[in-house]
């Protein structure tokens, strides 16, 4: 039989997403310290899903202080970098492609003490039904009383920019290589059309010369109001909220009722 290879939006980022993480959270220790405050909330050895797992630095970093984690993420690229980063670490890992609608076929509901959706992940989900879907998988597989955590743009903000060119005015070094970083918005008239990024890494060797890799990202915006109605609606209540118009990124933390 021939096996098909999944293309999926983020493998070719995946070879270099090192360069969009920023200098804090590129240690997995650093990345989990950023959640101390809902981590406080879970035994030392509970069980967590980080569903959107990308490189890896978020699981492993939980994996380090003693919890039992599962990785997922759509991008098979992405899974692969996930747990060559665990064998690094010397960490126990569960590295799985899923999507999120596809999370149900691989674990039994009410498995997780906390599920972790962050960095900017869930505008991947396509419109109003695919978060729907998307956030639904993530409560069937929380205990009761277990807890999302979803991290997010402010969409509210970023829509009201417009389409733009954001090109980052620092060179980012990593693996001795540094490189230029590029946002290319693209902002469509209404909040449930599909909306564009464009990722562009530009690397630039000694020599001079340039290599560049870039991916263009489909995804769904959505406001803060319609995301509370959403979780409400999967049976999650929102515990904590760190939405604040003028801030570039906002934290819910919800609880399976
Ligand atoms: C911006 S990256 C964030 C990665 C990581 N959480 C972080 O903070 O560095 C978004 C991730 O979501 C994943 N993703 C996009 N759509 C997905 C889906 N439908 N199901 C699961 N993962 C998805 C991508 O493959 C990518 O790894």
């Amino acid at each position: 039989m021939t096996e098909v290879l999944v293309v999926t939006e983020y493998d070719v980022l995946a070879e270099v997403y090192e360069w969009l993480i920023s200098d804090a959270k590129l240690p997995p220790a650093e990345f989990a310290a950023s959640f101390d405050d809902v981590l406080g909330l879970l035994p030392s050895n509970a069980h967590v899903l980080d569903c959107s797992c990308g490189t890896g630095q978020l699981a492993v970093g939980l994996a380090g202080r003693g919890m039992q984690v599962v990785a997922t993420d759509a991008s098979e690229a992405m899974v692969r970098r996930t747990a060559e980063l665990s064998e690094e670490f010397g960490a126990a890992v569960r590295a799985v492609r899923a999507n999120w609608e596809e999370l149900p076929d691989h674990f039994e509901d009410d498995t997780f003490d906390m599920v972790f959706c962050v960095g900017n992940s869930l505008h991947h989900a396509a419109g109003a039904a695919g978060r729907g879907a998307a956030l639904e998988s993530m409560s069937r597989l929380l205990r009761p009383g277990g807890r999302l955590v979803l991290t997010s743009r402010t969409w509210e903000l970023v829509r009201s920019r417009g389409s733009r060119l954001d090109i980052r005015d620092r060179l980012v070094r990593r693996n001795g290589r540094d490189a230029v970083v590029i946002y290319r918005w693209e902002i469509a008239p209404h909040w449930e059309d599909e909306h564009h990024i464009e990722i562009a890494i530009a690397q630039v060797d000694a020599t001079g010369s340039v290599l560049v890799r870039s991916e263009l990202l489909s995804c769904w915006p959505y406001r803060y109001e319609e995301l509370k109605g959403e979780l409400h609606r999967v049976g999650l209540r929102t515990e904590v909220s760190t939405f604040d118009l003028e801030a570039e990124n906002y934290m819910v933390v919800a609880s399976k009722v």
